[in-house]
């Protein structure tokens, strides 16, 4: 079976980093005859989740914005890629922001596989666990049925398009190859 990939690129910095390593993921899936689509968050309208409760009984928000449609494309995919840079050992306010906004209709993203991409400018993968296990805890322990299959590390890279010289890039590469 073709699987529908969703890749969810949070840097703000196109060309940046982490969007270059989903580049290079999304080639792997094309290589090997699948295909994917990816979002650019800052192309989109995503404003923060207000708290009303208003969807706990409804399932929409009363926003509207871009969300409600990656949204949907997030219920729809089989596989789903989130990528950030590490912003103060965390994850980038996009993709915060994101997460928080599938409030309306989490309980559906279920039974899908889930790839982490993330890039730092420190060298030590430890210091991404922070940042892993946020992902985590919208995926592992808010998600039903949600596999994590694999995590791509891009460390060492600061500046725009530092990741090119790093071995990060095959590895996303050749990880998308196996989706
Ligand atoms: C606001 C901000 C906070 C950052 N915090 C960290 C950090 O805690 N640790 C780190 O190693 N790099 C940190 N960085 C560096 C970025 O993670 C690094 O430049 C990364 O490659 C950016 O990925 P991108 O090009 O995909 O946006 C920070 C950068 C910014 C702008």
């Amino acid at each position: 079976m073709r699987k529908k990939v969703l890749m969810l690129s949070a840097s703000p910095r196109k060309g940046g980093n982490s969007d270059l390593l989903c580049d290079a993921f999304m080639r792997g899936v094309e290589e090997t005859g699948g295909s994917a689509e990816k979002i650019f968050l800052r192309d989109h309208e995503i404003r923060y989740c207000t708290g009303c409760g208003v969807c706990n009984t409804t399932h929409r928000c009363v926003q509207k914005d871009d969300m409600e449609e990656i949204l949907r494309k997030m219920i729809e995919a089989d596989v789903i890629v989130m990528a950030t840079p590490v912003y103060f050992y965390s994850m980038d306010a996009q993709m915060k922001t994101l997460i928080d906004r599938t409030v309306p209709r989490y309980t559906e993203i279920s039974d899908k596989d889930f790839y982490f991409i993330v890039t730092a400018a420190d060298t030590d993968v430890g210091m991404m666990r922070r940042t892993i296990e946020g992902f985590r805890g919208f995926t592992e322990d808010c998600l039903h049925g949600a596999q994590e299959k694999g995590i791509i590390y891009g460390t060492g890279a600061w500046q725009i398009g530092e990741i090119k010289n790093s071995p990060a890039m095959q590895q996303a590469y050749e990880m998308g190859k196996h989706v």
